[in-house]
């Protein structure tokens, strides 16, 4: 109450509510809405994509500011192949784009940028681009950025059995040392830590093949902004909800306390 009072009187911002000791290490965000945002506005579904863009690079400046240590977007699902095509090469021309566009964002800011997902699913080109940017950035280390492209979950959890039934058929490991430190290792993610805070936008309340292992313990936040439409205050918003929630991993609350 005296906090909301001081709000109030002071106009303390949304960011400066945050608390920094306590932010989410690792945020995820599944990037919705474009679609509906540019079918709002009488538009092709391509214009909605194309403002999407700016909402990414709000979205790594806020985070990178505050000081989260590694945030992860959902740009393209192994599923998101099944669009129309025209659609999946207007996304893909974006990504090179963009990836253009933003390699000075990301070094002035010291980001790092990292991908999910089949690589070389992706056309020549984009693949290029999207491999020179993480070279180029490869010692930036105030932030990981990681893209999630041609990224589906079942794949990656699929890929990492194929390899680890490999490594046990050639005397690798042998199959009473498969724990779950073993899976991690064989995940897209094996760099990356569990995420804390899921974020999905547009008002769908589903996850879409992300990161299944990954959020086992993620506090989910949907919010029925459209992606386009996300600025840094929602995400602010989003981590102050976060901060709002008791995170108990199995145990009591008493045992929390
Ligand atoms: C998210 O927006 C972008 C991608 C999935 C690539 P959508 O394109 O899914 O937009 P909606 O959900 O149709 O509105
Ligand atoms: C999830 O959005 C994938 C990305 C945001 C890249 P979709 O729009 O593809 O998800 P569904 O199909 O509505 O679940
Ligand atoms: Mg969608």
């Amino acid at each position: 109450m005296v906090a909301n009072l001081a709000n109030v009187f002071f106009k303390v911002t949304l960011k400066e509510q945050i608390h920094i000791d306590t932010l989410p290490e690792h945020i995820a965000i599944i990037m919705d809405g474009n679609g509906r945002w540019a079918k709002q506005k009488g538009m092709m579904r391509a214009f909605g994509h194309e403002n999407g863009t700016k909402a990414v690079r709000d979205a790594v400046e806020a985070a990178a500011e505050l000081g989260v240590k590694y945030l992860t977007l959902y740009a393209f699902s192994t599923e998101n192949w099944n669009r129309p095509k025209l659609e999946v090469q207007t996304l893909m021309k974006l990504l090179v784009s963009s990836l253009k566009k933003e390699i000075s964002t990301l070094q002035e800011n010291n980001i790092r940028l990292s991908t999910i997902g089949n690589v070389d699913a992706l056309p020549q080109k984009a693949k290029k681009e999207l491999l020179e940017v993480i070279n180029k950035t490869k010692d930036n280390d105030r932030m990981v950025l990681t893209l999630a492209l041609s990224y589906g979950s079942r794949e990656e959890m699929t890929y990492a059995i194929k390899e680890i039934s490999l490594k046990v058929k050639n005397n690798i490991i042998s199959p009473e040392n498969i724990d779950e430190s073993v899976i991690i290792k064989h995940l897209y993610t094996q760099n990356l830590p569990d995420v804390d805070l899921l974020v999905r936008t547009s008002g769908e309340q589903r996850i879409s093949n992300f990161l299944l292992w990954q959020i086992a313990y993620a506090e989910l936040y949907f919010t029925k902004v459209l992606w386009p439409d996300f600025t840094k205050n929602h995400l602010y918003e989003a981590i102050l909800n976060y901060q709002q929630r008791e995170r108990r991993f199995g145990k009591t609350s008493e045992q929390i306390k």
